[in-house]
């Protein structure tokens, strides 16, 4: 069994302190930094771009785990690159050729990763399944912190883990929004090994960013 990652998201620290923020997230014992990349017009809501991921990069040399909530994504993926992202991952909805962004993504030397949306289908992906890093399930409609898990999403979660394990593929099964301390048991049973968390990790315990990730592990 892989042991469970926590990448928490920055989208839930403060913005005006975001280098200090990723080390206490390094100190409190993340696995990787999730960074939630915006643009007003895939998603309802604007984040940051490369620039600020190129200032980022020299506080930590934890994996950034870069979820871009862009569209269209393909021109933009070089960017993300030259800026240090580790790991890209993209909505299919974003990309007009899901296998030509895969393949950029990969020739530039970083991690990919997709991104299924609560109502996307596992089938918008299963051509590609086999050549990716990472399967990222949304459980909330992406675009903000804070929102509430959707149960409805664990038997996308268990039809990936069945797929992985029936053809012995390799991705990561990431799961991100809503994640808590009284839903991450569940989600980690169906089969992710990956939690990314926002509000949990900041907001819980006083903001006791340590007790939140140990918490979370601990499941
Ligand atoms: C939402 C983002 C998530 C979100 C998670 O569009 O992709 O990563 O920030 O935040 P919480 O854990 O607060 O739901
Ligand atoms: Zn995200």
């Amino acid at each position: 069994m892989k042991k469970i990652q926590i990448s928490p998201s920055i989208l839930s620290a403060d913005f005006s302190q975001l280098g200090s923020e990723i080390k206490k997230l390094e100190q409190g014992g993340a696995d990787l930094i999730h960074v939630d990349v915006m643009d007003g017009h895939f998603v309802p809501n604007l984040t940051i771009g490369p620039p600020v991921i190129k200032n980022l990069r020299k506080y930590t040399n934890l994996p950034f785990d870069v979820h871009l909530m862009i569209s269209p994504v393909h021109k933009y993926i070089e960017n993300y690159a030259e800026a240090g992202a580790d790991i890209i991952t993209i909505h299919p909805e974003a990309t007009e050729n899901l296998k030509e962004s895969i393949n950029l993504i990969k020739r530039l030397g970083k991690k990919v990763g997709v991104s299924l949306n609560p109502k996307t289908e596992i089938k918008t992906l299963i051509d590609e399944i086999d050549s990716v890093d990472l399967v990222l399930v949304m459980s909330v409609n992406p675009g903000f912190g804070g929102q509430k898990f959707m149960p409805e999403v664990l038997d996308k979660i268990k039809e990936l883990k069945k797929i992985k394990e029936e053809n012995q593929y390799h991705f990561d099964i990431e799961v991100d929004g809503g994640i808590n301390f009284s839903n991450s048991k569940i989600v980690l049973e169906a089969g992710a090994n990956i939690l990314v968390s926002g509000t949990t990790v900041f907001k819980e315990n006083d903001g006791n960013i340590k007790a939140n990730i140990e918490k979370l592990k601990s499941m």
